[in-house]
């Protein structure tokens, strides 16, 4: 093989390899999504099959489900929009409430910490990270 061949294959691994980290990026890291899920909802929110309510509601198939289904408490500003205009929780109404539950919902108990719930989540504010965290939501089912 001739010089200029090896050296255009490696050119085209490399291409390869950088469109692969691109698309990576495109879709979000799902490791890194289940960490930030685990450190940042973790404590009042349960992930896994088996359903169980904390401070919040449980997150299994949480992507596209119908706001405030689950049959959780959730606080009278959170119903109120839930049944006044209903939605999924989709990439677009994800983004917003993690951004800033509080912009989303102003009264909402997620970002309001009281004496039993000394913790509460005021918002995550890398996009990529956001994004990331998306991503692993949307693999709990
Ligand atoms: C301090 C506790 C706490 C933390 C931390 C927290 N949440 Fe929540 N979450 C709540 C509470 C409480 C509610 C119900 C809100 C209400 O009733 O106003 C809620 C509601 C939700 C809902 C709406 C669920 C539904 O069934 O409609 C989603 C989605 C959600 N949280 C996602 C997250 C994610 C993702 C994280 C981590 C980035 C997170 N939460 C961190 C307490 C928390």
């Amino acid at each position: 093989m001739k010089i200029a061949h090896i050296l255009s294959l490696i050119m085209l691994l490399l291409l390869l390899l950088l469109a692969g980290i691109g698309f990576q990026r495109f879709r979000g890291d799902a490791e890194v999504g289940k960490r930030l899920a685990e450190n940042n909802c973790g404590v009042c929110h349960d992930m896994t099959p088996n359903r169980k309510n904390g401070k919040g509601p449980y997150l299994w198939e949480i992507y596209n489900r119908p706001a405030g289904v689950v049959d959780f408490p959730f606080s009278p500003a959170f119903r109120k929009l839930a049944e006044e205009k209903p939605f999924l929780w989709d990439d677009d109404h994800l983004e917003r409430w993690l951004l800033n539950p509080t912009a989303f919902i102003p009264q909402t108990r997620m970002a309001q910490h009281s004496k039993e719930h000394p913790v509460s989540f005021d918002g995550m504010q890398s996009s990529g990270n956001r994004k990331d965290l998306i991503f692993y939501l949307k693999s709990l089912q």
